[in-house]
């Protein structure tokens, strides 16, 4: 470590330097970019580890989890990636609306082609009006699975958290981790036509903790001054699994859930799908001891295989006899939908002046998985899903296929022949989702294909309600939608009914991602007012993979800052 004063001057001068170099190249920034944040990511192999194996991951600047980037609100962020990696890279700033910038979003074949190895492109936006916890995260193949970080953003310099400033933060990142490379993991499985295997281990900032075998000692801990109170920065960046999290006998205040306050919320755990973020509090107000946090399965589907053993670190009291046994942490069964709905229940927002009243456009979009009929001629091979067919997901029923360009470039500089759009508003048929025919196992299963666009004008007032489907199995799906945070309206359990549907347009959360209860449905709201081309998908890998997932298009407005400029120079080609 350097010494902080001139570390410090580097930074100021870099960035001073960053500025001018930049503000020449780019097209109209979002003004009020107060400072210009500076980050190099070389992405390469490196050699982990763990679990009693030796295998080589792709990471950022040798660091698993990658390098946290801190900013305050309304910071600009620069950061050159530059691919050194055998594998096509993109990276992604989930959570971070990108105001004007939605090329530099990441989403692979979405808003760019892949930075292929040996390329570097540079990654530029501004955070307008948001601060909180984010992270950033590979969106091409399942990258993810060990290509992510954390992203920091602090509040306006002199305004002040809205809860009490606690001693210290820390960053717990709860990952999946593999033996297996994971991009050749992704295409043996959708090779197979069947589901994935479950991951090796869960992981807590990386570490998987004495649970797992050769991990007594690859263990996350925070030591804790009795008394004092500490805000913990959950992100779970797991590629298939969604989780529960508790600390043993500790109580946890949720204050922020994706990177928007929520009116405080105390619970025993929580529960964080792929792509969720939340600050929780946590005072350290009992006996002096090893308490563990644990990170543990939440499976909602029916019949899915899934890795049992839950990933451990410490909250370790100063004082604390160091190699003494830590006290368990009790988290729910695997299954536990109440204790998902009631965190749910509990999640409230705090500034929720802006929800929409009313709507413009209205989708119901049905999300599941489905089973297609086997084509292969190596049925053994390639069809080992439910019943001989193939995996597959969907959204209306519509798998989503990714072009061989990305639709943003395809869509600004109008060439034809990549996606077209018509994505329904509505699934074809309506019928019982969660437990009836006809678009049900064994009567029928298929999705059609396509890369089906929903356009809609600047501004409109989008509802959206996801529902749930049983075609194969309900389950809990978490929603992401890229440019926009949302209003969590409404949500249920069973069919989505209009009569009966009890919205909450007081005092709903602003999320990025909303798990759907299994076997029921969301209702979500947001003003389209940022344009671009914005991914919409469910954030478990595996489905997105298979195609649950659509994509949204935003049309310029007339005014100023309305309209999506030009895409950079150094944009990669496919
Ligand atoms: Cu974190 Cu498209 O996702």
């Amino acid at each position: 470590m350097g010494n902080p004063p001139s570390s410090f001057m580097i930074l100021c001068l870099l960035s001073l330097m960053m500025s001018f170099a930049y503000t020449a190249l780019s097209v109209p920034n979002w003004p009020g970019g107060r400072t210009t944040r500076f980050y190099d990511f070389k992405v390469h192999t490196m050699t982990v580890n763990k679990l009693c194996n030796t295998k080589e991951i792709v990471a950022v600047n040798n660091m698993y989890p990658g390098p946290v980037v801190y900013a305050q609100q309304g910071d600009r962020i620069i950061v050159k990636v530059t691919n050194e990696s055998p594998y096509n890279v993109t990276i992604h700033w989930h959570g971070v609306r990108q105001i004007l910038s939605c090329w530099f979003d990441g989403p692979s074949y979405i808003t760019q082609c892949p930075i292929q190895p040996g390329q570097s492109f540079t990654y530029e936006f501004t955070l307008v009006r948001q601060k909180g916890t984010f992270f950033w995260h590979a969106h091409v193949s399942w990258l993810r699975g060990t290509v992510y970080g954390a992203i920091v953003v602090y509040p306006k310099t002199g305004v002040p958290y809205p809860f009490p400033y606690p001693y210290e933060e820390h960053i717990v990142i709860l990952g999946e981790y593999w033996l297996q490379d994971v991009v050749q993991l992704e295409r043996q499985v959708l090779a197979s036509g069947g589901g994935p295997p479950p991951s090796n281990a869960y992981t807590i900032n990386g570490h998987p903790g004495p649970n797992y075998n050769c991990s007594a000692n690859d263990v996350y801990k925070i030591e804790v001054v009795p008394g004092k109170t500490y805000l913990l920065r959950l992100i779970n960046a797991g590629l298939n699994m969604e989780n529960f999290f508790a600390i043993a006998n500790h109580k946890l205040t949720i204050v922020e859930a994706d990177a928007e306050y929520t009116k405080p919320f105390t619970t025993d755990r929580v529960m964080l799908g792929p792509g969720q973020t939340m600050i929780v509090l946590v005072t350290a107000d009992q006996p002096i001891g090893k308490y563990s946090m644990a990170m543990g399965p939440y499976m909602s589907a029916q019949g899915a295989p899934f890795q049992n053993i839950s990933a451990i670190a410490y909250f370790q009291y100063l004082g604390a006899v160091p190699n003494s046994i830590s006290l368990p942490a009790r988290l729910p069964n695997f299954n536990d939908n109440l204790a998902v709905k009631t965190v749910m229940d509990g999640l409230r927002g705090l500034n929720t002046s802006n929800v929409p009243k009313e709507i413009d456009t209205n989708l119901f979009v049905t999300i599941g998985v489905n089973v297609n009929k086997c084509r292969s001629k190596t049925p053994q091979q390639n069809c080992q899903g439910i019943n001989n067919g193939t995996m597959a997901a969907s959204m209306n029923n519509i798998s989503f296929i990714k072009p061989t360009v990305s639709v943003l470039e395809a869509y600004y500089k109008g060439i034809e022949g990549f996606f077209t759009e018509d994505f329904p508003e509505a699934p074809l048929r309506f019928y019982d989702f969660v437990n009836g025919a006809p678009n049900n196992a064994p009567v029928d299963t298929n999705s059609m294909n396509g890369t089906r666009t929903k356009v809609v004008e600047y501004g409109t007032r989008v509802q959206i309600i996801l529902q749930d489907t049983g075609t194969i199995s309900t389950e809990n799906h978490p929603i992401h939608l890229h440019g926009y945070s949302f209003y969590v309206v409404g949500y249920g359990t069973g069919d989505y009914n209009p009569q009966t549907a009890n919205l909450n347009l007081v005092d709903p959360p602003y999320m990025n991602t909303i798990g759907v209860p299994v076997g029921g449905w969301a209702a979500i709201r947001f003003v389209a007012d940022n344009p671009g081309v914005w991914f919409m998908h469910c954030h478990l890998d595996v489905h997105q993979s298979w195609g649950l997932a659509t994509v949204l298009i935003v049309k310029n407005g007339k005014g100023h800052l309305e309209t999506l400029p030009h895409p950079p120079a150094d944009l990669p080609r496919c």
